[in-house]
């Protein structure tokens, strides 16, 4: 009997699957057939229109200790402590962005990412940083860097990847210079060069 009753189930658990898998293979028959996903737009669908360049300017702060620290370690190998370019150490920063070097004058926005030692012979970075804006017609766009940052360079330049908002479609390149230098407060010039509508 109870054989009986798990062939029955057996057949009937078959059917039942055979069923929905025809159900699932017209379904996807349909997708493929009746749905597109892609189709091309007009520039001037999306508002946009000419190209502009535009030339940013402003220092960030790199603070790396103290009650108002903006950049923190927060992952490194076993080895890094022992490496002379403290290779692996990865460090995560909100650093804000001033209009003067002046670590209180106005605040433009903020950088908010990542930098990691990623040369074993020399401090060379690996940047991933999105710039936060926070001024003016500005205020709510982002622009989004990675690059490498030979830090001991006077100028070092990192592309810009893209962007949002006022720099969506955004395309350049940013020109970083160390300013000044202490033990724990870094503040670094930045000029961005970017095109967007
Ligand atoms: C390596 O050095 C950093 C900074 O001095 C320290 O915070 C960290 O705990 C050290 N890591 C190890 C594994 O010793
Ligand atoms: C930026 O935008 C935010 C959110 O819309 C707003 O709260 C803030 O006051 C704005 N800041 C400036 C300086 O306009």
């Amino acid at each position: 009997m109870a054989a009986m009753l798990a062939k029955h189930t057996t057949i009937v658990f078959f059917f039942t699957i055979s069923f929905f898998s025809v159900l699932a293979s017209a379904d996807h028959q349909s997708d493929y057939s009746e749905v597109k996903f892609s189709r091309y737009i007009s520039p001037s669908s999306l508002g946009l229109k000419q190209e502009k360049l535009s030339h940013l300017h402003f220092y960030l702060h790199d603070i790396i200790s103290g009650k108002h620290a903006t950049a923190f370690r927060v992952a490194e190998a076993p080895s890094t402590n022992h490496s002379s370019t403290l290779f692996g150490a990865t460090v995560m920063i909100d650093d804000p962005l001033t209009i003067k070097p002046d670590v209180t004058s106005k605040i433009v926005g903020r950088a908010q990412g990542m930098y990691a030692f990623a040369s074993q012979s020399e401090f060379s970075l690996l940047m991933a940083l999105n710039f936060v804006f926070t001024e003016g017609e500005y205020n709510g766009s982002t622009l989004s860097v990675l690059g490498n940052n030979k830090v001991l360079s006077s100028i070092r330049e990192m592309p810009i990847v893209g962007g949002s908002v006022i720099f969506r479609f955004a395309r350049g390149y940013v020109q970083a210079r160390t300013y000044s230098n202490t033990q724990v407060h870094t503040i670094v010039e930045y000029n961005v060069y970017v095109f967007h509508y």
